[in-house]
């Protein structure tokens, strides 16, 4: 359909010209009963209205629009722009001007939010950073102080407080270095060094590594019967293994006693191989399986049994999972058990 909605400035100005100049040349005619007097004032009439339109549009509306466009581009007019303004903005209908106004809105409207949002995350950081180092550190402040109190003078004393100063201290050490884990996988600058190896070779070293830490539990460590045929995957080996020990550390925290830890290899498909490392420990309830992953997040039960973690070790997880371009996720029943899960690729030749 024919719309004078769309039109340009010029189109617009020819327009309204010939609406004009062309009954004027039609009663020009009839009264001079003469078509070449009509014709004749056409010819007059026609390009001086039109030059007139234009030059009030120019003058009036255009420079307007030139200066909106300048300030939502926010540039000094370079030689570029200058030939933009000049040839191509006045082709522009007011529609499409219109359009590209809208454009800029929306993109303001989304940088503006996604700041907000960083925004948001950013205080919520620092505010779970302050929370996790004052628990630690007070507790410290607390043994030091009731030892130069006095207590330091009892033998047993002394040494139960020590000991839990360590513990503390420990955990401001994991603190740090997880968090600095994390910032360096963040920040991208970390490259991933793939190899292939044996996964199985690689749970093993694992359980051998950690047997010490889950001795005073008693859990037992397996390889799931129907998966020892060893499975060769293309990954970061360290960076795998980081991500096993994070597991199993957690499988045995939050496991019970006597408990079990069932490594389980399948091969999904040609390129991918899934790794799941279940516990028949305490469980997960619904409504936190979906925020495990999120950094600091731990649940209730987790705080209250405190095992002196950081709440950052399956964020880093699923980082390195991730930047490996494949996923970890959940299973769990409350006081069942849980598995976490997660892909690599196959074995590369
Ligand atoms: N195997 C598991 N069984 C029960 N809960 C788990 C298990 N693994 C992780 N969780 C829950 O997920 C939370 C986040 O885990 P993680 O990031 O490793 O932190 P952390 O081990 O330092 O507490 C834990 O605090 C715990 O509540
Ligand atoms: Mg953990």
């Amino acid at each position: 359909m024919f719309s004078t909605k769309n039109l340009s400035p010029r189109q617009l100005a020819a327009f309204t010209a010939g609406i004009l100049s062309v009954p004027i040349a039609i009663g020009i005619a009839a009264l001079t009963r003469d078509w070449r007097v009509g014709l004749g004032s056409l010819i007059v009439v026609f390009p001086g209205s039109y030059g007139l339109i234009i030059f009030t549009l120019e003058r009036f509306i255009y420079r307007k629009i030139k200066l909106i466009y300048k300030l939502i581009y926010q540039t000094k007019a370079t030689k570029k722009e200058e030939v933009y303004f000049k040839y191509i903005l006045p082709q522009k209908s007011i529609d499409e001007v219109r359009e590209d106004v809208e454009a800029w809105g929306e993109k303001r409207n989304r940088e503006i939010e996604s700041l907000r949002k960083n925004e948001a995350y950013r205080k919520e950081f620092l505010q779970n950073l302050s929370h996790e180092f004052k628990t630690p550190i007070f507790a410290i402040q607390g043994y030091v102080d009731t030892l130069l109190g006095g207590a330091m003078d009892e033998e047993k004393i002394r040494k139960k407080f020590l000991e839990n100063t360590a513990k503390n201290v420990d955990r401001l050490v994991n603190l740090v270095n997880d968090l600095d884990e994390i910032s360096r996988l963040e920040s991208g600058e970390q490259l991933l060094y793939k190899q292939n190896f044996v996964i199985q070779d690689l749970i093993r070293e694992v359980y051998d590594s950690l047997s010490i830490k889950m001795q005073d539990k008693n859990i037992k460590t397996s390889i799931k019967k129907g998966c020892e045929a060893p499975v060769t995957v293309f990954a970061d080996k360290e960076k795998v293994k980081q991500v096993l020990i994070n597991l199993v550390e957690n499988a045995s925290k939050y496991g019970k006693q006597q408990g079990t830890i069932v490594a389980s290899i399948y091969k999904t498909d040609d390129q991918h191989v899934l790794i799941e490392i279940s516990d028949d420990g305490i469980g997960i309830e619904g409504e936190h399986l979906d925020r495990i992953f999120e950094r600091f997040y731990r649940t209730d039960a987790a705080r209250s049994r405190d095992k002196g973690g950081t709440g950052l070790g399956l964020a880093i997880c699923k980082h390195i999972i991730e930047a490996h371009g494949q996923s970890i996720h959940v299973r769990s029943t409350p006081d069942v058990g849980t598995t976490i899960g997660f892909t690599l690729e196959s074995r590369r030749d």
